[in-house]
């Protein structure tokens, strides 16, 4: 049904069933032509293409997150290559001082960027930072909330669906709250859930800052990551680059520093800007096809609903029910995870998946199968087909 926009990425590879799409999504076709509309602006335009990039290509795709995210501020919003980059200038806001401890709060299940920044940070000797199990995910948000009753924290981190499960965190408004009447940052890495699953974010939008970014369900491939921050947010980071202060520019040389009032204030330096490009083109597409996020959604709850029932036809020794970490669609995000004995039999299965022409991913020993716009009933029926056929060691 959509595989028609994909047709160069499906091209390339014709006989592959790409099910890491969760890790990495194919581009759809109208971004090959913004991918070159950069080159040709940076062209036809030399050194004043960044005019350009900040009073059209910035703002509007800053105008496209907000009406994603259902808030009022676009240009709270700042780009950066990837979320590690802004996650470290928000982590270097935090008062690191001696003899004072700076408390995180976060959980195990962060993703790497975050997670090796934050246990690197603690070996800094002003540092703790406590990691709630997110296991089980029925009692998570009731120990991290309990959590923040006993301790005030200088920062917050929390995905808004783990990246190592599928799992979207239970009653998330109301760990929310918990960490904002904290006193904390409260800061949510919602790569996994950014235009994939329906967000609000009306009601947080002066209490919480927000990360995010293309390469994911946003289809825009890699380079263009944001991160939302309050309008009365005053943070000063550390690690700061000279766009957080494009007034400045105008000025003698001054002996202080200063940050610009909106979420530019998060920002680093020159940066390539292809992928603001390519986001764009695809919100645009979108737009134009009239398919929203919840309505991507919903096509994907449809494809794992028939990867479910295939699941239960074939009955296969790994990938079957009682191996899933999560059943609950409604509070899943758009892959599934599957507990293996081990680290090596996952990876033993995603090789011999990888043999029969499945693109899959492993995390530790968890295969994750992902689902998107690009996949139908027939790709998830040839890919237990294929699943059979793995021949697996003993
Ligand atoms: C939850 C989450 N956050 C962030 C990232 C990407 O991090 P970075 O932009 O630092 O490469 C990923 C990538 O897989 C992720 O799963």
């Amino acid at each position: 049904m959509y595989k028609k926009y994909y047709r160069h990425f499906l091209s390339h590879c014709p006989n592959l069933l790409h099910f890491a799409c969760h890790s990495h999504h194919f581009w759809p076709d109208v971004s090959r032509a913004a991918h070159l509309r950069y080159w040709d602006d940076s062209a036809r335009l030399a050194d004043e293409k960044w005019e350009l990039i900040f009073s059209e290509q910035i703002p509007k795709a800053q105008r496209y997150i907000a009406q994603q995210l259902k808030i009022s501020h676009p240009e709270q919003i700042v780009f950066a290559s990837n979320t590690h980059e802004l996650i470290f200038r928000l982590f270097s806001c935090l008062p690191f001082i001696e003899g004072h401890k700076t408390r995180i709060l976060t959980s195990d299940s962060e993703f790497y960027s975050a997670r090796r920044q934050l246990l690197r940070l603690q070996e800094l000797n002003p540092v703790e930072v406590a990691m709630i199990d997110s296991e089980p995910f029925y009692s998570f948000s009731d120990r991290f909330c309990r959590q923040l009753e006993k301790q005030n924290y200088h920062l917050v981190f929390l995905s808004r669906v783990f990246f190592n499960s599928g799992v979207h965190v239970p009653d998330w408004e109301k760990v929310l709250d918990a960490a904002y009447a904290n006193g904390a940052i409260v800061a949510i890495d919602d790569y996994h859930g950014f235009f994939a699953i329906p967000i609000d974010l009306s009601a947080y939008q002066d209490k919480v800052y927000y990360l995010a970014g293309n390469y994911k369900y946003a289809q825009g491939g890699e380079g263009a990551c944001f991160l939302y921050s309050p309008p009365n947010s005053r943070l000063r980071p550390v690690y700061t680059g000279w766009f957080a202060d494009f007034a400045g520019l105008e000025k003698l040389p001054q002996r202080h520093v200063d940050y610009d009032d909106t979420g530019l204030r998060f920002a680093g330096a020159t940066m390539d800007c292809t992928a603001i490009y390519r986001f764009n083109a695809v919100a645009d597409w979108l737009k134009q096809i009239n398919l929203d996020v919840a309505a991507i959604h919903a096509y994907v709850q449809q494809l794992q609903r028939v990867f479910i029932g295939q699941m239960e036809r074939y009955n296969h020794p790994l990938i079957n029910m009682g191996n899933l970490i999560h059943h609950n669609l409604r509070q899943h995000g758009h892959f599934f995870a599957f507990s293996m004995d081990s680290q090596q039999q996952a990876q033993n299965l995603r090789k011999g998946l990888r043999k029969q022409q499945v693109m899959t991913d492993a995390r530790d020993n968890r295969l994750r199968f992902g689902f998107a716009l690009y996949q139908d009933q027939a790709d998830i029926e040839e890919l237990f087909m294929r699943l059979a056929n793995v021949k697996l060691p003993p």
